[in-house]
């Protein structure tokens, strides 16, 4: 199997619009340390030729004209691409469907949840809704056309985003992770970019991953509420901290394979390359991930 990471960061990207932060700041002006970066997906394929995309952020069309691999052949409308997989309903998930409008040649799998909060309460995303399967939680669901990559949704705590909050309840299906397994190899990917909590059925799958993209949107739970006082801490809005109580760097230390952080936020520490943060995390064992990191397994 192979991965290339889209984009690293989580809503917002680096630098965000709105942000005058130490990171935005120096993203701004072309700090080496803190390089600009997009905002979150991956894409994977079994064969290096065909791709599936896992969340469809805002950046896509500038992610998907850095990529070669993933454009049309030429001369012709072309594009290997089988399948885009949500997670969520999250806006930096979604929004990138609508770049995709143009075509409608692949299609898209989330949970019945997503599909259906989505569709009944967004008329623009009717648009990509013949495409668009949905799968239950756990069940095995195919990213290619040889049945070789195997996706499974697995249930995390919920978090209805924030757009859907009125209108929507929690379920079961709202916010998961994705269990990715090369049935020809065996290699498995885990990628969860939203998690509030981490319990042991979540614990067991990330372990059980050769490689693994986990939630990094904060390094300390109120890392927010210093540029926007009251702001609600990291785990009321949906993602553990990597640091602190209940922190994720202390469950993923451990693990073997492979470990990298997605879906940073534009104030996490971690975003600069030689901030003390980084280097805690990499004697952890812990990477984070950069637009355009290609990985096999
Ligand atoms: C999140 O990751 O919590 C959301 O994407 C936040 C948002 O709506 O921007
Ligand atoms: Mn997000």
């Amino acid at each position: 199997m192979k991965a290339r990471v889209l984009g690293s960061c989580a809503g917002g990207g680096l630098p965000q619009w709105n942000c005058g932060g130490a990171n935005s700041v120096r993203a701004r002006r072309g700090d080496p340390d803190v390089p600009a970066r997009t905002q979150p997906g991956l894409a994977v394929s079994a064969d290096g030729v065909r791709w599936s995309i896992l969340n469809a952020g805002p950046d896509l069309r500038v992610q998907l004209a850095a990529f070669p691999a993933l454009h049309p052949k030429p001369g012709t409308r072309d594009v290997p691409l089988d399948t885009v997989a949500l997670t969520s309903a999250e806006l930096d998930h979604v929004l990138g469907l609508l770049v995709l409008r143009e075509a409608l040649s692949f299609r898209i799998v989330s949970t019945r949840w997503v599909r259906d909060a989505i569709l009944e309460h967004n008329a623009a995303w009717r648009l990509v809704e013949p495409i668009w399967g949905s799968a239950a939680l756990d069940a095995p669901v195919f990213l290619d056309r040889e049945n070789r990559l195997e996706a499974r949704f697995f249930p995390v705590t919920p978090k209805v985003p924030g757009y859907l909050r009125d209108v929507a309840k929690p379920h079961a299906e709202t916010t998961t992770g994705m269990r990715i397994t090369d049935l020809a190899s065996g290699a498995r990917l885990a990628f969860v970019p939203g998690l509030s909590s981490i319990d042991s059925a979540t614990a067991a799958e990330l372990a059980a991953a050769d490689v693994r993209f986990v939630d990094g949107t904060f390094f300390t739970a109120d890392e927010l509420r210093k540029s926007k006082p009251g702001a609600p801490d990291a785990a009321a809005m949906g993602h553990v901290p990597i640091t602190g109580q209940g922190g994720s760097l202390a469950a993923l230390a451990g693990m073997s394979g492979r470990t990298y952080y997605v879906h940073m936020n534009c104030t996490n520490p971690l975003l600069d390359a030689a901030s003390p943060e980084r280097a805690r995390v990499r004697r952890a064992g812990v990477e984070i991930a950069d637009d355009g990191l290609e990985l096999e397994l």
